[in-house]
């Protein structure tokens, strides 16, 4: 091949990359501005209700493998079964978790925040300068912490 052909072609490899590349960098714009954290915590069981979770922000009971809103508060629950202990029912606790630290070049953004919208969408949402990133105080991971495993 000559050094001409060759150079076009890589040209032209280039473009397409390039198109792939502008297509997928729209996406993640508004996704990683909502976190989601996840816990389990032992569920609350009415006497007469037997497995059932107790949904006390709703006064209502709820079959194991549903999930209720939390409103007022941003989050959402799921009653499920614990897999070490078949007999208890654990409510997994999904929120919005702990707030960025404090940062004078970001603020809320009051008109992406629904606060009354279902979860995940009440999470609060901010708005930094250009090259700002909101940090975060540091948490345990995603997953239940494992002293929630040994209590139960
Ligand atoms: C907030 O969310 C609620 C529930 O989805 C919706 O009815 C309301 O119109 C939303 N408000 C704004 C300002 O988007």
């Amino acid at each position: 091949m000559k050094p001409f052909a060759f150079g076009v072609l890589i040209a032209a490899t280039l473009c397409v990359a390039n198109v792939f590349a502008a297509d997928e960098a729209p996406k993640d714009t508004d996704e990683d501005t909502v976190k989601i954290y996840k816990r389990l915590i032992p569920a609350d069981v009415l006497r007469d209700f037997p497995g059932m979770c107790f949904a006390s922000t709703r006064c209502a009971t709820i079959e194991p493998g549903k999930s209720w809103d939390l409103a007022p508060f941003c989050g959402r629950s799921t009653c499920v079964v614990s897999e070490t202990n078949p007999s208890q029912l654990l409510e997994l606790v999904e929120d919005c978790g702990p707030l960025p630290l404090a940062n004078d070049k970001c603020k809320l953004d009051t008109d992406k925040t629904n606060k009354t919208a279902p979860f995940p969408y009440c999470c609060p949402k901010f708005t930094c300068e250009p090259g700002v990133k909101l940090e975060y105080p540091d948490v345990k991971g995603p997953e239940a912490a494992p002293e929630d495993d040994k209590k139960n």
